[in-house]
């Protein structure tokens, strides 16, 4: 039994030094424009909304979905967020094929977490990936308005929806992808 365990114990050392060692060598390709992998879609993806859901503090929207809040959040949206999650006018992002993990594209695919969730993401970043902790840039009060239009984006009363075409489409000229 002992040796057993000292044969399984060994057994698992090597396998993670030569884990470690595939990695710390430059076995792992550093493209970003590569397709996504296997362990990327089955494991990483996966991980990323187990720990936003562990970590996200149980808090309400302190925001009601007013025209104005969700104008709000369109406006600052479509200033920080398009290049990788795309818009109304492009709903593939400039950087949709750009980044490794992908950026989710949020017209062609809402996005359905709780807005706690959303907002620990925005406000935090994911590391290792290009989603940027925005409380860098953003104060709690922006931040919220941007979450509670994502929550809407799907959905939005025509009024919104011809005004984000609107704003979308007048900054056509420098962010559209070759
Ligand atoms: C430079 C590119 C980039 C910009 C700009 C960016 N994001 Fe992201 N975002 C990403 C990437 C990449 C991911 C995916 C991370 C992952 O899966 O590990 C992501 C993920 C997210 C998620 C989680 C989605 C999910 O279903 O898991 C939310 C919410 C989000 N971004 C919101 C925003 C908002 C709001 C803005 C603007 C204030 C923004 N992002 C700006 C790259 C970006």
């Amino acid at each position: 039994m002992r040796k057993f365990s000292f044969g399984f114990l060994a057994g698992v050392v090597v396998i993670l030094l030569g884990a470690l060692f595939w990695v710390r060598l430059g076995f792992v390709n550093p493209r970003a424009d590569i397709p996504e992998g296997a362990l990327e879609k089955n494991i990483a993806m996966p991980s990323l909304d187990a720990s936003v859901d562990r970590r996200a503090p149980d808090v309400k929207n302190p925001l009601q979905p007013t025209d104005v809040n969700l104008a709000a959040g369109m406006k600052i949206y479509q200033t920080n967020c398009v290049s990788c999650h795309g818009d109304i006018r492009r709903p593939s992002g400039m950087f949709a094929e750009a980044l490794y993990p992908r950026p989710p594209q949020f017209v062609q695919d809402a996005p359905d977490m709780p807005e706690n969730q959303n907002f620990y993401i925005i406000e935090h970043g994911v590391r290792v990936s290009g989603m940027p902790a925005w409380k860098q840039v953003l104060n709690d009060q922006q931040v919220w308005q941007v979450t509670t239009f994502l929550s809407h984006m799907n959905k939005l009363p025509p009024d919104l929806s011809a005004q984000w075409k609107a704003v979308a489409g007048a900054g056509d000229s420098g962010s559209t992808r070759k």
